[in-house]
């Protein structure tokens, strides 16, 4: 199989970051094609932890090409000090392409960011406040600026000036409020002028850059950031993030007809979690749910934020691999939930009064579902188990129930942090 669509099945945070690496060993491209530095991927090797937000997870490997294709939003000064800090702890970026195509987050989508999230009040959406809806919304709009805009002084310098009028106007007039620094067009510019240098040698076609290695038979990695349920069509809308994480997004972002993709793989955790509001049915608000979240350290690599963790919805994650047609499943962090009497999976709702099996059309009836539990047997640690066979019969059992009710095969199983704690059933790519 040469091209694959690493997806993740929940709200993000799944480990798939730690999937991804462990799958770039064997692929030639590392693809990101959505979101921008909303995401955070925590990756652990040799003892030494990398946390990436824009870069690809398979920076780390030097002799892999990694692409930041068409559909990722840039915040190019965030970009740069990420390139700047790995060549600090002695890596090399030269294996790095960027997409012209790709729009840009600029300070004054962050500003508007913030606004946004600030007005809505308790009916905030909880977002990064990294500028990523309003970078989207200036693209939708055909108003935004993209990485090429960089290089042609005379066109940045209009377009820049045309959204800082636009955006001076909504930010003083809408929410009575000010951003000098962030409407300074002056600044911007010369502050764009300056990273445009440190983005000039990384920049080509992407689309044709995995093109050519589709046809010569290279492998070929799409890693998807946040998760299936923060899709702007097909998550639990509004409460969302505004591109399309889901392996049909792949194809818009990177520029690669669905002809091309073999397969696609969907990550999950053995529980949920979400950063940010919305409805979460498997929600556990006491002490249990602050034990998962200590024990399997759901903080938010991007903003610290603590996450929402619960039972494993196995409604949610069979959603998912419709939405993504997804071939194989990666569970993750199974050892988190090692060591508990007993462990349940959702297996469906009861919906004001009615009992449903799949996610409701509408997310806004979501709020209202009352999950349905399997209750299981819990297991023992999982330190140093490497094999599936090595695995607690009770864990085993837990892993089969999710294959059965999603009907999808569970190819790899993450039982730790580090590389080497991964069990895998089937190679793939
Ligand atoms: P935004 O993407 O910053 O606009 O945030 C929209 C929603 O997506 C919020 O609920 C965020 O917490 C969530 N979100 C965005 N990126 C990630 C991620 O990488 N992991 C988990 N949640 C995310």
């Amino acid at each position: 199989m040469s091209a694959i669509v690493v997806v993740g099945g929940q709200w993000g945070d799944e480990g798939k970051g730690k999937i991804t690496d462990y799958l770039a060993q064997r692929a030639d491209l590392i693809v990101r094609y959505q979101g921008g530095n909303n995401a955070g991927h925590t990756v652990v090797v040799d003892g030494a932890e990398y946390k990436l937000h824009l870069l690809p997870s398979g920076i780390l490997h030097s002799n892999k090409t990694c692409i930041i294709a068409s559909g990722v939003v840039i915040d190019p000064f965030t970009l740069a000090e990420e390139i700047r800090g790995l060549e600090r702890q002695g890596l090399t970026t030269a294996n790095l392409v960027i997409s012209p195509l790709a729009h840009l987050v600029l300070p004054y989508h962050l500003e508007l960011d913030s606004l946004e999230e600030s007005r809505r009040g308790p009916r905030a959406l909880g977002t990064t406040r990294r500028g990523i809806g309003p970078a989207y919304q200036d693209k939708t709009a055909r108003t935004g600026l993209r990485v090429a805009d960089l290089f042609d002084l005379d066109r940045l310098a209009i377009k820049l000036a045309e959204a800082v009028a636009e955006k001076a106007a909504i930010i003083r007039n809408v929410y009575g409020s000010d951003a000098p620094e962030a409407l300074d067009i002056a600044y911007l510019g010369r502050r764009l002028r300056e990273i445009a240098e440190v983005l000039r040698p990384y920049l080509a076609d992407t689309s044709a850059v995995i093109d050519a290695a589709l046809r010569e038979g290279k492998r070929v990695l799409f890693e998807g950031a946040q998760g299936t349920l923060l899709d702007l069509d097909f998550g639990t809308y509004p409460y969302v993030t505004s591109s399309h994480p889901t392996a049909g997004g792949a194809c818009i972002g990177a520029g690669v007809g669905p002809t091309r993709i073999d397969s696609v793989l969907g990550v999950v955790k053995a529980y949920t979690s979400r950063v940010g509001d919305g409805p979460f049915p498997t929600e556990l608000a006491g002490k249990l749910g602050q034990y998962i979240r200590d024990k399997g350290h759901e903080y938010g690599t991007t903003t610290g934020r603590p996450r929402r963790c619960g039972w494993l919805d196995l409604v949610l994650v069979k959603y998912a691999a419709r939405i993504n047609g997804m071939d194989y499943l990666a569970l993750t962090k199974l050892d988190t939930l090692a060591e508990l009497p007993e462990v349940y999976l959702c297996t469906g709702y009861e919906l004001d009064g009615e009992e449903i099996d799949d996610v409701p059309l509408d997310p806004a009836d979501l709020e209202r579902c009352v999950p349905r539990y399997v209750k299981l047997e819990g297991w023992p640690a999982l330190e140093g188990v490497r094999a599936y066979e090595e695995l607690p019969s009770a864990a085993r059992r837990y892993i089969e129930l999710i294959e059965d009710f999603v009907g999808v095969e569970v190819c790899m199983v993450s039982v730790g942090r580090e590389r080497e704690a991964t069990i895998i059933r089937r190679e793939l790519l």
